[in-house]
Protein backbone atom coordinates (compact mmCIF):
# COMPACT_ATOMS: atom_id res chain seq x y z
CA UNK A 1 0.00 0.00 0.00
CA UNK A 2 2.82 1.97 0.84
CA UNK A 3 4.42 1.59 -2.69
CA UNK A 4 1.14 2.39 -4.13
CA UNK A 5 1.00 5.27 -2.86
CA UNK A 6 4.69 6.48 -3.55
CA UNK A 7 3.86 5.46 -7.72
CA UNK A 8 0.67 7.73 -7.51
CA UNK A 9 2.62 10.21 -5.93
CA UNK A 10 5.70 10.52 -8.56
CA UNK A 11 2.72 10.61 -11.30
CA UNK A 12 1.15 13.30 -10.09
CA UNK A 13 4.63 15.24 -9.48
CA UNK A 14 5.18 14.28 -13.11
CA UNK A 15 1.76 16.22 -14.05
CA UNK A 16 2.28 19.08 -11.77
CA UNK A 17 6.13 19.31 -13.22
CA UNK A 18 4.88 19.14 -16.58
CA UNK A 19 2.07 22.03 -16.35
CA UNK A 20 4.00 24.21 -14.89
CA UNK A 21 7.00 23.76 -17.92
CA UNK A 22 3.70 24.03 -20.84
CA UNK A 23 1.83 25.70 -19.17
CA UNK A 24 3.40 28.04 -16.67
CA UNK A 25 1.08 26.83 -13.80
CA UNK A 26 1.07 24.48 -11.07
CA UNK A 27 -2.35 22.55 -10.75
CA UNK A 28 -1.56 20.81 -7.52
CA UNK A 29 -0.93 23.10 -4.41
CA UNK A 30 0.15 20.04 -2.14
CA UNK A 31 -0.26 15.96 -1.99
CA UNK A 32 -1.43 14.62 1.64
CA UNK A 33 -1.26 10.79 2.34
CA UNK A 34 -1.59 8.25 4.60
CA UNK A 35 -2.04 4.99 5.82
CA UNK A 36 -5.08 3.86 7.53
CA UNK A 37 -3.76 2.45 10.57
CA UNK A 38 -4.56 -1.07 12.23
CA UNK A 39 -7.25 0.24 14.66
CA UNK A 40 -8.76 2.32 12.17
CA UNK A 41 -8.78 -1.16 9.69
CA UNK A 42 -10.18 -3.20 12.75
CA UNK A 43 -13.00 -0.90 13.44
CA UNK A 44 -14.52 -0.42 9.84
CA UNK A 45 -14.20 -3.97 9.23
CA UNK A 46 -16.38 -4.70 12.59
CA UNK A 47 -18.89 -1.64 11.43
CA UNK A 48 -19.51 -3.52 8.35
CA UNK A 49 -20.14 -7.26 9.88
CA UNK A 50 -16.88 -8.46 7.72
CA UNK A 51 -14.55 -10.96 8.91
CA UNK A 52 -11.57 -9.47 10.83
CA UNK A 53 -8.64 -10.95 8.74
CA UNK A 54 -5.91 -9.37 6.83
CA UNK A 55 -7.96 -11.20 3.63
CA UNK A 56 -11.23 -9.35 4.59
CA UNK A 57 -9.62 -5.86 4.46
CA UNK A 58 -7.38 -6.08 1.15
CA UNK A 59 -10.87 -7.84 -0.16
CA UNK A 60 -13.18 -5.40 1.23
CA UNK A 61 -11.47 -2.41 1.96
CA UNK A 62 -10.53 -0.03 -0.91
CA UNK A 63 -9.43 3.14 1.36
CA UNK A 64 -6.55 1.57 2.83
CA UNK A 65 -3.83 3.61 1.00
CA UNK A 66 -5.10 7.15 0.56
CA UNK A 67 -3.64 9.74 -1.85
CA UNK A 68 -5.67 14.24 -1.07
CA UNK A 69 -4.84 16.07 -3.93
CA UNK A 70 -5.30 20.16 -3.13
CA UNK A 71 -5.30 21.98 -5.58
CA UNK A 72 -5.98 25.79 -6.11
CA UNK A 73 -8.74 25.62 -8.46
CA UNK A 74 -11.16 23.30 -9.47
CA UNK A 75 -9.45 20.84 -11.71
CA UNK A 76 -10.54 18.14 -13.56
CA UNK A 77 -7.07 17.73 -15.71
CA UNK A 78 -5.42 15.64 -12.75
CA UNK A 79 -8.11 13.41 -12.82
CA UNK A 80 -8.68 12.89 -16.10
CA UNK A 81 -5.01 12.35 -16.75
CA UNK A 82 -4.80 9.56 -13.93
CA UNK A 83 -7.98 7.77 -15.65
CA UNK A 84 -6.21 7.57 -18.48
CA UNK A 85 -3.13 6.25 -17.12
CA UNK A 86 -2.91 3.64 -18.77
CA UNK A 87 -0.74 1.61 -15.93
CA UNK A 88 -3.41 2.38 -13.09
CA UNK A 89 -7.16 0.89 -13.55
CA UNK A 90 -9.94 3.14 -12.52
CA UNK A 91 -11.82 1.04 -9.92
CA UNK A 92 -14.54 3.98 -8.89
CA UNK A 93 -15.75 7.30 -9.22
CA UNK A 94 -17.56 9.82 -6.80
CA UNK A 95 -18.04 12.97 -7.70
CA UNK A 96 -18.90 15.44 -5.00
CA UNK A 97 -17.90 18.24 -6.47
CA UNK A 98 -20.59 17.66 -9.50
CA UNK A 99 -23.03 16.48 -7.01
CA UNK A 100 -22.31 18.02 -3.34
CA UNK A 101 -23.02 15.53 -0.45
CA UNK A 102 -26.67 16.54 1.62
CA UNK A 103 -24.26 18.21 4.43
CA UNK A 104 -22.81 20.38 1.65
CA UNK A 105 -19.27 18.03 1.22
CA UNK A 106 -17.20 19.08 -1.65
CA UNK A 107 -14.30 16.57 -3.13
CA UNK A 108 -13.86 14.80 -6.68
CA UNK A 109 -12.83 10.99 -5.22
CA UNK A 110 -11.39 7.70 -7.28
CA UNK A 111 -10.71 4.36 -6.65
CA UNK A 112 -7.06 3.48 -8.97
CA UNK A 113 -5.98 -0.28 -8.76
CA UNK A 114 -2.15 0.81 -8.83
CA UNK A 115 0.13 -2.28 -9.95
CA UNK A 116 2.97 -2.32 -7.61
CA UNK A 117 6.19 -4.79 -9.12
CA UNK A 118 7.96 -6.39 -6.93
CA UNK A 119 10.88 -9.11 -6.90
CA UNK A 120 8.17 -12.25 -5.96
CA UNK A 121 5.85 -10.84 -8.72
CA UNK A 122 3.07 -7.83 -9.21
CA UNK A 123 0.41 -7.11 -6.27
CA UNK A 124 -2.07 -4.75 -7.07
CA UNK A 125 -3.48 -2.19 -4.27
CA UNK A 126 -6.41 -0.12 -4.52
CA UNK A 127 -5.85 3.57 -3.86
CA UNK A 128 -8.84 6.27 -2.64
CA UNK A 129 -7.92 9.48 -4.63
CA UNK A 130 -9.11 12.61 -3.14
CA UNK A 131 -9.13 15.93 -4.84
CA UNK A 132 -10.29 19.25 -3.80
CA UNK A 133 -9.64 23.14 -3.32
CA UNK A 134 -7.75 24.33 -0.24
CA UNK A 135 -11.08 26.12 0.23
CA UNK A 136 -12.97 22.39 0.27
CA UNK A 137 -10.26 21.19 2.06
CA UNK A 138 -10.72 23.70 5.07
CA UNK A 139 -14.04 23.06 4.97
CA UNK A 140 -13.70 19.03 5.01
CA UNK A 141 -11.48 19.42 8.17
CA UNK A 142 -13.96 21.68 10.15
CA UNK A 143 -16.91 19.09 9.51
CA UNK A 144 -14.91 16.35 10.45
CA UNK A 145 -13.83 18.24 13.88
CA UNK A 146 -17.67 19.15 14.21
CA UNK A 147 -18.61 15.19 13.72
CA UNK A 148 -16.08 13.96 16.34
CA UNK A 149 -17.18 16.36 18.46
CA UNK A 150 -20.64 16.74 18.24
CA UNK A 151 -21.74 14.33 21.23
CA UNK A 152 -22.06 17.03 23.31
CA UNK A 153 -24.93 19.67 22.80
CA UNK A 154 -27.08 18.70 20.25
CA UNK A 155 -29.05 21.83 19.47
CA UNK A 156 -25.51 23.50 19.06
CA UNK A 157 -24.28 20.90 16.97
CA UNK A 158 -27.43 21.47 14.76
CA UNK A 159 -27.12 25.01 14.20
CA UNK A 160 -23.36 24.29 13.31
CA UNK A 161 -24.43 21.97 10.69
CA UNK A 162 -26.84 24.66 9.08
CA UNK A 163 -23.45 27.12 9.07
CA UNK A 164 -21.41 24.26 7.45
CA UNK A 165 -23.48 24.11 4.94
CA UNK A 166 -23.98 27.95 4.39
CA UNK A 167 -20.02 27.57 4.44
CA UNK A 168 -20.01 25.22 1.80
CA UNK A 169 -21.99 27.11 -0.58
CA UNK A 170 -20.19 30.07 0.19
CA UNK A 171 -16.74 28.22 -0.49
CA UNK A 172 -18.05 27.04 -3.98
CA UNK A 173 -19.15 30.76 -5.08
CA UNK A 174 -15.52 31.71 -3.94
CA UNK A 175 -14.01 28.79 -5.58
CA UNK A 176 -15.84 30.08 -9.28
CA UNK A 177 -15.05 33.31 -8.77
CA UNK A 178 -10.97 32.60 -8.14
CA UNK A 179 -11.10 30.94 -11.07
CA UNK A 180 -12.66 33.40 -13.36
CA UNK A 181 -10.30 35.93 -11.98
CA UNK A 182 -7.35 33.17 -13.04
CA UNK A 183 -8.55 33.30 -16.34
CA UNK A 184 -9.04 36.63 -16.99
CA UNK A 185 -5.23 37.07 -15.41
CA UNK A 186 -4.04 34.93 -17.73
CA UNK A 187 -5.25 36.48 -20.71
CA UNK A 188 -3.64 39.95 -19.91
P1 LIG B 1 -16.21 5.57 3.94
O1 LIG B 1 -16.71 4.19 4.25
O2 LIG B 1 -16.41 6.55 5.08
O3 LIG B 1 -14.77 5.57 3.49
O4 LIG B 1 -17.14 6.16 2.81
P2 LIG B 1 -17.50 5.59 1.35
O5 LIG B 1 -16.90 4.25 1.12
O6 LIG B 1 -18.97 5.77 1.15
O7 LIG B 1 -16.70 6.58 0.41
P3 LIG B 1 -16.80 8.14 0.22
O8 LIG B 1 -16.15 8.34 -1.11
O9 LIG B 1 -18.17 8.70 0.41
O10 LIG B 1 -15.88 8.75 1.38
C1 LIG B 1 -14.55 8.39 1.52
C2 LIG B 1 -13.78 9.41 2.31
O11 LIG B 1 -14.09 10.75 1.89
C3 LIG B 1 -14.03 9.46 3.80
O12 LIG B 1 -13.28 8.49 4.48
C4 LIG B 1 -13.60 10.88 4.14
O13 LIG B 1 -12.17 11.00 4.18
C5 LIG B 1 -14.08 11.66 2.96
N1 LIG B 1 -15.46 12.14 3.18
C6 LIG B 1 -16.58 11.63 2.63
N2 LIG B 1 -17.66 12.31 3.04
C7 LIG B 1 -17.22 13.27 3.89
C8 LIG B 1 -17.87 14.30 4.65
O14 LIG B 1 -19.09 14.45 4.65
N3 LIG B 1 -17.08 15.10 5.40
C9 LIG B 1 -15.72 14.97 5.43
N4 LIG B 1 -15.03 15.81 6.22
N5 LIG B 1 -15.07 14.01 4.73
C10 LIG B 1 -15.82 13.17 3.98
MG1 LIG C 1 -12.78 6.19 4.40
Amino acid sequence: YDSAIELVKAQLNIFDNEFSMRFQRNPIHNIESRIKTPQSIVGKLQRKEMPVTPESARNNLTDIAGVRVICCYIDYAIADLLTDHSAFQLRKIKDYIKHPKPNGYRSFHMILDVPVYMSNGKEIAPVEIQIRTIAMDFWASLEHQLRYKSTGDSKIAESLTGELKDCSETIADIDQKMQDMFKKINLL
